[in-house]
This record gives structure tokens, C-alpha cells and sequence, in this order.
């Protein structure tokens, strides 16, 4: 059975590391006959969450940009795909506004039973990835019935381009590729 794949390409640096996994990720999915969308968070405009809480009560963020029609696509996908550089040794602040966006139970309704892939990049090892990926796995441990079906680790990757040629190209084209 197809499936509608989201994939969430979160650094400022198109055609950069954690891109060309998503490009990837996506070929493989796509092969498998899956619908895919990718979103470059760099190409939106996301403000950040202010903490009113009035998504709790009335289902909606009270700002009007970029991220309804996101959290649109979020909804209505099977699978998520949530990619970052490592910046600092978490997540990149871009996909950090985006998660908190999707704050409140009336928000999240519709988030809940999606599968997730995490996708991350870094100039060091993958071992000190492992801060990152935990940033991720405490936001979708957020989502009710959410499960984590895989993590690609493009460690070793500091220049544009460094990531061809690393094995986790391979992986992100496998992951995608399995998705049934
Ligand atoms: C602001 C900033 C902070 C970074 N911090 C780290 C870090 O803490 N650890 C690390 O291994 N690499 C770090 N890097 C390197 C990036 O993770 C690396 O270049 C990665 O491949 C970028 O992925 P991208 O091409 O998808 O943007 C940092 C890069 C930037 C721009």
C-alpha cells in the first residue's frame, strides 16, 4: 500500500548534507511507489511559538503564516521524515521553531499514530550525534501513537558535498525504499 511520505529538510543550506539524504530518502520512497513532498524549512516563514496556549482552546495558532499550510501536510502524511544539521550538538533552530509550533492538544490532533525517520548530519562522529537524535525522539514521545521506524546518521560531513560517498547515503535510500 502507498503511503503519503512528508519530508521536513530543516537546514538553511540547500543541496547541502542533510538535502541530499533527504533526495535520497525521497527516491527511495518514491521508487517504492510511495507519494512524497519535501519542505525546506529555509524556503517558509515560521515565526516562533509565543506561548499563549490559545491553540488549546481554539484549535488554531493565533499567527498566520507558513506553518498552517505545514501543519496541514504533517496531518495528512503517514510517514514523516524530520532532517537537521547539528548545530551545537542538537537540533538546528529551524526545525526546534517548527516542533514548537505544533504545541497544544488541539494542535496535535491530527499528529497522532504518524511513523518518523530522523535524519542528521554533523561534521563529527556519530556518537555525538546522539544528543540530537534524543531532541527528536522527546518531541515525538510528545505524540500519541507516534513510532520511530528509523535514523540515518550522516556523521562525518562538515563541507557541502562531504556527504556523498558516506554509507548513510545508501541507508537513506534503504529507509525510504522500505516504506510499504
Ligand atoms: C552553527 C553551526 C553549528 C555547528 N555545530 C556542530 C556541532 O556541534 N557538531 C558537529 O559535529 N558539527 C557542527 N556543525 C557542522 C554541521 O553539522 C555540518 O556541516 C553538517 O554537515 C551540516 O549539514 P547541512 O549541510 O545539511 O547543513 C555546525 C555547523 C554550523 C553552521
Amino acid at each position: 500500500m502507498s503511503k503519503r511520505v512528508l519530508i521536513v529538510s530543516s537546514s538553511p543550506r540547500k543541496g547541502g548534507n542533510s538535502d541530499t539524504l533527504c533526495d535520497q530518502f525521497r527516491k527511495g520512497a518514491e521508487e517504492a511507489g510511495n507519494r512524497v513532498d519535501t519542505v525546506r524549512l529555509a524556503e517558509l516563514k515560521i515565526d516562533y511559538c509565543s506561548a499563549c496556549y490559545a491553540c488549546k482552546t481554539t484549535g488554531h495558532c493565533v499567527k498566520r503564516d507558513d506553518m498552517e499550510r505545514l501543519l496541514a501536510k504533517m496531518r495528512s502524511a503517514d510517514v514523516i521524515v524530520l532532517a537537521t544539521p547539528v548545530y551545537f550538538y542538537t537540533m538546528c533552530a529551524q526545525l526546534k521553531t517548527m516542533i514548537d509550533r505544533t504545541l497544544g492538544g488541539a494542535q496535535q490532533s491530527g499528529l497522532e499514530n504518524k511513523e518518523f525517520y530522523f535524519i542528521a548530519t554533523a561534521a563529527d562522529g556519530k556518537a555525538a550525534m546522539e544528543r540530537t537524535i534524543d531532541g527528536l525522539r522527546g518531541y515525538i514521545e510528545c505524540l500519541p501513537g507516534a513510532v520511530e521506524k528509523g535514523v540515518i546518521y550522516g556523521a562525518g560531513a562538515w563541507q557541502l558535498g562531504d556527504i556523498q560517498g558516506n554509507p548513510a547515503m545508501q541507508e537513506a535510500y534503504r529507509m525510504g525504499n522500505g516504506i510499504r
